[in-house]
This record gives C-alpha cells, structure tokens and sequence, in this order.
C-alpha cells in the first residue's frame, strides 16, 4: 500500500491531539498522546497536545482553530463516541470512526450482535444480569455456556477485568457485586491474533499483516500487554494460508459492518481447529511505536510516519454524510 507524505499544504492549521482522559487507559493513551504529537511535528505540522481531563478551556483553545483533531486516546469517555459527539457538535473533524461505530465498538456485547449478524463467528456469550443472587446468576450462565468461561466488563478495554471462571463458584464470586457490567463468553483455546484494517478508498480496504500475541496460557492478559509477563509477537500470525486469508476478509466484513472508519483494530481468536472466532474492535487502538498497530504497518512496509498520514487524512471527510 503506497501512503504518500504529507504535502506542504495538506494540513496548514495546527492539529490538536487528544490524549490522556479519565479512563483506565488513562497511561496507555497518554503515551500514545506523546508519541503521536513527536511525530506529526518532526513531520512538520503543527500540533498542540491536550489532555482531555485536563481545563475544559485548555481543550476548548486546543480545538479553537484546529484543522483537525487527532484522537490518540482509547477507553471509555473517549473512544465510545462521546467526545466524537462533542467534536462534531463543535464542527471539529477528527480522525477515526463516527459516532455511532465508536459506541457500538467500545460495547463488547453489542459489537459482537452487530458483526455475528454480517456472517462472522463470535464467541456465544451472555451478560451478567444485576443480581443479588450470585450463585443463581452464575447457574444459568453455566447451563448455556457450559464451563469455564472468559468473564469480561462489557465496556473496557485493555483486558482490564479478564476473568477465566473455571468452575460456577469462581464464576459466582466474579458476579458478586460487581462495579461494572460484566459479560461472559464460552471459552475458546487457540492464537490471540490482531488484525489491522486500513480503508484506502469508499468500500475498498487494506488488510494489516495479522499479528500473533503467544502466551504461556494463551491469554493475552492486562500484563502480557505490558511487558510484565511473558509474551512472543509473530508478525504475521504463524497460520496456515487459507486462515490468513479468513482473517483478513472477516476483519473487512467486521469493519464494514460496524460502520468504522479510516482504520480499526480487530481482536480475534484462531481455535486449534482453525476456526476464527471475532472477538472485539478497538476502534482507537493503542498508536505507541511499538504498538499492536505500528508493528503489523511496520511488517507491511508501512513506517510509523506514514501510519499516522493514514490516520490524518482519514480526519478529511464529511461527517454529516455518515451515520
Ligand atoms: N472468549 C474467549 N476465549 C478465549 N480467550 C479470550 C476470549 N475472550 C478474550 N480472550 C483473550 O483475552 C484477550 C483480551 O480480550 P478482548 O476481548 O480482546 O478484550 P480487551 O478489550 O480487554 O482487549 C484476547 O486477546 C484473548 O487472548
Ligand atoms: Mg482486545
């Protein structure tokens, strides 16, 4: 894929990058926030890096004038649509997906309803209902899903909250007075992979070598993702041909069906039966150098630079005309 650079004219107003906000991606994203910002100015535009849970009249000066603003941010209050909402009230374009695909992304359980319903496979999954009554709770999620099973806040990201429930009781427990909605999904044992689309064109796409996460138990946990626990990346994802190319069209059909924009990031799993199973979007996923995204453009031929150009341009579009 051919990302030409920037032209000197192309973004001639500053860029406000949006980063840090108040949820519990809250450090991830300011690192992305920093990364981002240090590249767009060696790449000669001009930037003010801004804090989202900082003064709202910081923010609202950052975006005063602003040619665009560039989303280097993930988690709640900020990748699920709402300060999409805020930016398009305030006619600001920015990059990434909508409104409507930022909401329905960041919400695990309404995702995968939406994408199973374009052909994809998703994990059988149900949500906690609010309950006093753990144990009871905990039954019926065991006599549709059978045991164990992955316990998951619907609305998080970053595995923050990953449960493996082995047995009805460890499953009881995590349902006992949770602070967060919770949902859980039939477990599936195989490769954690990461497929990154790229949109090149109205409805024509360009599909990321898969990236590979291995762990020792398979899950790619909070602390995998940190560099705390063991974790070998294969870039791309050590599948056989036919996989490779499930993976890539089922990201594109997942894409498309969510209405996502410009870029996103999908989670799956490949079952030891070769199966893939769609698991999540990041609709702003992590933009470190090293992360998930940067790496599989890298593989691809794609540097750090031109990644974010992609990213940029796609802010250059007519929102009115989106749903
Ligand atoms: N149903 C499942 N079966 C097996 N592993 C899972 C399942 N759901 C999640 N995982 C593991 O947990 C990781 C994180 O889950 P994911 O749904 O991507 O949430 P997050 O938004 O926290 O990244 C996945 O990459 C995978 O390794
Ligand atoms: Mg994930």
């Amino acid at each position: 894929m051919h990302i030409p650079p920037l032209a000197p004219g192309e973004f001639t107003s500053s860029v406000a990058v949006i980063t840090g906000g108040w949820s519990l991606e809250r450090d991830r994203s300011l690192l992305s926030g920093r990364t981002v910002n240090d590249a767009l100015t060696s790449m000669g535009v001009k930037t003010i890096l801004v804090d989202l849970d900082g003064r709202p009249e910081a923010l609202l000066a950052a975006l005063d004038g602003a040619q665009a603003a560039f989303l280097a941010i993930a988690g709640r209050g900020a990748e699920d649509g709402r300060v999409q909402g805020m930016l398009e009230t305030l006619g600001v374009s920015y990059t990434g997906s909508g409104v409507l695909a930022s909401a329905v992304g960041m919400n695990k359980h309404a995702a995968k309803t939406v994408v199973s319903a374009a052909g994809v496979r998703v994990p059988r999954g149900v949500r906690g209902e609010a309950t006093a009554d753990a144990e009871r709770e905990a039954a019926r999620i065991a006599g549709l899903l059978g045991m164990p099973v992955m316990v998951k806040p619907v609305g998080e990201g970053g595995s923050i909250g990953l449960q493996l429930a082995r047995t009805t009781a460890e499953l009881a427990s995590l349902l006992a007075s949770p602070d967060v909605e919770l949902m859980a999904e039939a477990f599936h044992t195989g490769r954690s992979v990461s497929v990154g689309v790229l949109e090149t064109g109205p409805d024509t796409f360009h599909v990321l070598p898969p990236l590979e996460a291995e762990t020792p138990n398979g899950l790619y946990s909070y602390a995998a993702k940190r560099g705390t626990a063991e974790c070998a990346y294969h870039c791309p994802a050590r599948v056989r041909p036919e996989t490779m190319r499930e993976l890539k069209e089922q990201a594109v059909v997942a894409h498309r069906a969510l209405r996502c924009h410009s870029y996103s990031r999908h989670d799956v799993i490949v079952t030891d039966a070769a199966e893939v199973i769609w698991l999540e979007v990041n609709t702003l996923p992590g933009l470190s150098r090293s992360g998930n995204l940067a790496l599989m453009a890298y593989e691809d031929g794609i540097s750090y630079e031109q990644l974010l150009t992609h990213i940029l341009r796609g802010s250059l579009t007519n929102r009115r005309a989106q749903s």
